[in-house]
């Protein structure tokens, strides 16, 4: 599904160059449940900014499923960002005036589907995540684990590609990650649906089938590492 090949990504820092992913090279099947892990400042954001069609500003080849994503205009960038991508994100960002179920709602009024079927989606994914009898509430009223499983519902509500995790346990205590970790594995295994994940807890990595290691712009594939 997504073939990185040599992706190379610089930042201007001043009169200087900051060279952040160096020969980058990525194959991401159907299905898979994907690690990555490497220090603070190593470039895992940075690639996965790259990978969901966040950022276009980058030298080598992405393909999308058989299609070179590097010539596509903004918009058509935003659009299949809109459709494939689902993003979950270690502070949730659940938008507070919202009802969780508003919330769920969001990415299919975004593709202009109606009120109605964007309600119904959207209590479905709530369901998958144990929380539609949370859907009326506002996100302070929650748990932060119950307001992660929202988000995780935002991402998957749109059947999307492929969702990207950045950080996904980051605010939770280890409990609650573990709940979290192990949603993701069923959303994984059961509906079989693709996870990039980043992470810095090797410990939360076990249901991940492919594992890399980000070590200075540079991406290795690795069972194991020790920071
Ligand atoms: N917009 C930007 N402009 C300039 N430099 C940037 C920008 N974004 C990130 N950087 C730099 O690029 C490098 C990689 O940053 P990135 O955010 O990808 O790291 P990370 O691996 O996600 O780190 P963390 O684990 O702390 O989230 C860092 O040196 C960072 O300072
Ligand atoms: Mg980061």
């Amino acid at each position: 599904m997504i073939e990185l090949v040599k992706i190379n990504k610089f930042y201007n820092a001043g009169e200087n160059k900051l060279h952040v992913l160096k020969d980058v090279c990525l194959d991401i099947d159907n299905g898979d449940f994907v690690a990555i892990m490497g220090e603070s400042g190593s470039g895992k954001s940075t690639l996965i900014n790259i990978l969901g069609f966040l950022d276009k500003n980058f030298s080598g080849t992405y393909k999308f499923n058989g299609v070179e994503i590097g010539k596509f205009s903004d918009n058509k960038l935003s659009q299949l960002r809109n459709e494939a991508v689902g993003f979950i994100f270690q502070q949730f960002q659940l938008i507070q005036n919202y009802s969780i179920a508003e919330n769920v709602e969001l990415p299919l009024l975004y593709q202009g589907k109606s009120y109605k079927y964007a309600r119904e989606q959207a209590i479905k994914a709530l369901d998958m995540v144990g929380i539609a009898n949370q859907a009326d509430k506002r996100p302070k009223q929650l748990s932060g684990g119950q307001q992660q499983r929202a988000a995780i519902a935002r991402a998957i509500v749109h059947n999307p590609k492929f969702i990207i995790a950045d950080e996904p346990t980051g605010a939770l205590d280890s409990q609650t990650s573990r709940e979290i970790i192990q949603l993701f594995n069923e959303l994984n295994s059961k509906l079989k649906i693709t996870i990039i994940m980043v992470t810095h807890d090797k410990n939360i990595t076990y249901g991940c089938n492919k594992k890399y290691f980000m070590l200075d712009g540079v991406l290795q594939e690795r069972e194991n590492y020790e920071v």
